[in-house]
């Protein structure tokens, strides 16, 4: 049932969705005052703390940082796991643990290449993605020299992709299986005990599960659990388990670039060697901003107090229209345009009608072999503004629309 895409060249994987919508939407003109929510770009005002700890520190622009991050930093992200994850509590290490990153697509990129070194033998590894997925995951898994093989996550599998399906020959050759929770763009979050069954197949074949959780802090009501306290209470131990995360969605700050990476002391010990090599420093100056980020949740609260009136907002303008779901987590919405022509035509009614930009579902999907792109009928929608934009956005949408 899974693609194996062993004929998956570099070209077809690189497609950024973002270039692919600027080029279908050339030489249209927007039909209002432009609105965009194709970018999952959150608009919050800078927290408090950013400009003081930047002119702080610049005179830190002049050395080169450590590449492991300041110990200040590392405790900041341990301490902030434990607070997130109560059953952490007194068990992050914050030299074996956690790793910063220049965001969490640095590292969702890079760490590829240490779990293909783990492997050296499998002729023909591969690695396991969600279909829709980030874009980052299939370009790493290409260019590691590892097929991508996409899972669907649709409906009927509450939008996750279904792990008892896999095939033992597929698991056995598997060097890694993204997981995002809460996904982008479906915003489905992966409940304990679907986190317990990937991490037990991870251990089982001896894979790294990479759970993406840079969506982690926005949510609505209910905090979603996390892949690294799963993996402890399960076990014990953080083996075979990362975790990514970002204050790019968190804090509002995706310019910042800076993230982590935790969970397996093994694996994280052979990525820093790796990394030291191969991959950019955080700027100090960054990585103590990144410090008070990580220690301050009254900024992070504020965005939340946003996404409850921007989901209530889309509750009272969308319920009932294009299989308007409220998502559980993250701040897109994944709605089903095939009554308007699909995705990509709807993506262009909605510029030229109204000067509202989204993207279109099929260039976060692949196809699966023998059938229609999964995406197609589909536009992704960020709900990343103040709720004023959000409602005017969204009300002409349903006019342009009807
Ligand atoms: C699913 C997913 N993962 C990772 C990232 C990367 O985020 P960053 O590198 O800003 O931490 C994004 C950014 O949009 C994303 O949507």
């Amino acid at each position: 049932m899974f693609d194996d895409c062993s004929a998956t060249t570099l070209d077809s994987v690189i497609r950024s969705p973002f270039a692919r919508l600027n080029a279908v939407l050339d030489g249209i003109e927007p039909g209002g005052t432009p609105i965009n929510f194709s970018l999952g770009e959150p608009k919050m005002p800078l927290p408090s703390f950013v400009q003081p700890e930047l002119t702080r520190h610049l005179a830190e622009f002049g050395r080169y940082p450590p590449i492991s991050g300041t110990s200040e930093l590392r405790q900041a992200i341990a301490r902030w796991l434990e607070r997130r994850y109560p059953a952490l509590n007194g068990t992050m290490d914050a030299q074996a643990h956690v790793l910063p990153l220049n965001g969490s697509r640095e590292g969702l990129f890079s760490a590829v290449f240490p779990a293909r070194a783990r492997k050296p033998k499998i002729a023909d590894a591969c690695v396991l993605i969600p279909n829709p997925f980030y874009q980052v995951y299939a370009a790493a898994a290409s260019v590691a020299g590892a097929n991508p093989v996409f899972l669907p996550a649709l409906e009927q599998n509450r939008f996750l992709p279904a792990l008892e399906r896999i095939d033992a020959s597929l698991l056995a050759r598997t060097l890694a299986l993204y997981l995002c929770s809460p996904s982008n763009p479906e915003g489905a979050v992966a409940d304990r005990e679907y986190l317990a069954k990937a991490i037990s197949l991870a251990r089982r074949h001896d894979f790294l599960l990479f759970a993406d959780e840079c969506y982690s802090e926005v949510y609505a009501n209910e905090p979603p659990p996390g892949a690294l306290e799963v993996a402890l209470a399960e076990t014990g131990s953080f083996a075979n388990v990362l975790s990514f995360q970002s204050l790019s969605k968190r804090s509002g700050l995706p310019g910042l670039r800076s993230g982590f990476i935790a969970g397996d002391p093994d694996f994280l010990s052979a990525f820093a060697r790796f990394r030291n090599v191969a991959c950019p420093q955080v700027p100090l100056p960054i990585q103590h901003v990144s410090t008070a980020a990580w220690g301050d949740e009254a900024h992070v609260e504020k965005g939340r107090t946003l996404l409850r009136a921007n989901l209530d907002a889309a509750d009272s303008i969308l319920k009932g229209r294009y299989g308007y779901r409220r998502p559980k987590g993250g701040f897109f919405l994944w709605l089903n345009l095939a009554n308007f022509g699909g995705g990509e035509a709807a993506v262009k009614t909605l510029w030229k009608g109204c000067g509202v930009k989204v993207l279109p579902g099929a260039y976060l999907t692949k196809p699966q072999a023998g059938q229609a792109n999964p995406g197609q009928d589909f536009i992704r929608l960020a709900l990343v503004h103040d709720t004023d934009t959000t409602r005017e956005g969204l009300g002409r949408i349903v006019a342009a629309l009807g």
